[in-house]
Parts: structure tokens; C-alpha cells; sequence
């Protein structure tokens, strides 16, 4: 099963700068209650971008750099995304898609559901989520947290 997890605003801004355009210590915190145990993946520039990798969570990062070497052991450097993904679509096991834009882009159409923090107002940004087809979901569930809306769509 594939989940996507992203924070994005009105104008689907996700990032600026290599960064958040935001800072959303309560999203952060739903972010860990959603990923915390499981199988995580993210692109190589969204990886760098942390200092360390996320605590109590396997991160699957993907690069096409052959020589792109990670010295932690809950770390796997993955070269064929789309093979990860058919991989996980097939199993129970749920794969978090946790970004940036290119891989939120290729995920999305194997995407079962996605936790989507709706950030409040517009933002300046230099990364976009993509356009989606929200008739193509249901919403579960929707809670207004502080600065952003938590929505979970699951697919009809
Ligand atoms: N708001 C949010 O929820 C959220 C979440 C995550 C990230 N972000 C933001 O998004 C921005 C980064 O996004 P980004 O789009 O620039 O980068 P990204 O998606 O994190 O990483 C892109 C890299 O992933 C690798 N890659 C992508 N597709 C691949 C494929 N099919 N096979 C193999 N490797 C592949 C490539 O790495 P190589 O170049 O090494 O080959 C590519 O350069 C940052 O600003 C970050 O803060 C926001």
C-alpha cells in the first residue's frame, strides 16, 4: 500500500529555499504520529536537506547517483523508484512517500491515500506539489489544527 504525506498551502507551495516555507511545529508532530515505525521514502535532495535520518523510521532514499553511500543502517539507497512502488502497491505493508516535488510527481498516481496538511494562505516557494484530481478521493477525515488543516483522502 502506498500513503503520501505532505504539507502543502493554497497554491500547493511545498518548499523554499531547500526548506519548509513554513514552520509548523504542530504539523511536524502529526507528520511523526503518521510516519513514527514504518517504511518511509523520500528523494536524495529532501534526505540531505536533514541533518540525520528520521528517528524510529526505515528510510528508503532515491538517487540515481550510483556512487551514493549512507552510513546508517536504517537507511537503504534505492536507484529504481517506480520498482519500489510496485513493490509496495502489491503488499499490506504501507510505504510513506514523504517528497520533495519530483517524487510526490512520479508517487502520486499509485498513491492509495495522502495525509495532506492544507497550510493555511499563500506562501513564497520554489517547489509545488503537483496537481491532483481530488474527485479521484474521498476525505476520511479533516481536522483544523494550528495554521493548517489535516486531511486524509483515501481513494475511491
Ligand atoms: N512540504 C512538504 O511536505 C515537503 C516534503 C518534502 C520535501 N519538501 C521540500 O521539497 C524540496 C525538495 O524537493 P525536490 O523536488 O527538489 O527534490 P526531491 O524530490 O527531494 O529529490 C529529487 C532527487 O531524487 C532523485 N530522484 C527523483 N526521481 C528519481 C527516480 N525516478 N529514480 C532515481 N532517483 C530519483 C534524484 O536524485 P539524484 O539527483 O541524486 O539522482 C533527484 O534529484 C525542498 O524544498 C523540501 O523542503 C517539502
Amino acid at each position: 500500500m502506498i500513503s503520501l504525506v505532505v504539507a502543502h498551502d493554497e497554491q500547493r507551495a511545498i518548499g523554499y529555499k531547500g526548506w519548509m516555507p513554513w514552520n509548523l511545529p504542530e504539523d511536524l508532530k502529526c507528520f511523526k504520529q503518521i510516519t513514527l515505525h514504518q517504511k518511509i521514502v523520500m528523494g536524495r535532495v529532501t534526505f540531505s536537506s536533514l541533518k540525520k535520518p528520521l528517528a524510529d523510521r526505515f528510510t528508503y532514499v532515491v538517487t540515481k547517483k550510483k556512487d551514493y553511500k549512507v552510513p546508517y543502517d536504517n537507511v537503504c539507497v534505492v536507484e529504481d523508484f517506480i520498482a519500489l512502488l510496485e513493490e509496495y502497491k502489491k503488499k499490506e505493508e504501507i510505504l510513506f512517500v514523504c517528497g520533495g516535488a519530483l517524487i510526490y510527481e512520479q508517487a502520486l498516481p499509485y498513491v492509495d491515500e495522502m495525509w495532506i496538511s492544507l497550510v493555511d494562505g499563500k506562501h513564497s516557494a520554489d517547489t509545488y506539489f503537483p496537481a491532483y484530481n481530488k474527485e479521484e478521493f474521498n476525505i476520511e477525515s479533516k481536522q483544523k489544527k494550528d495554521g493548517f488543516t489535516l486531511l486524509h483522502y483515501v481513494r475511491k
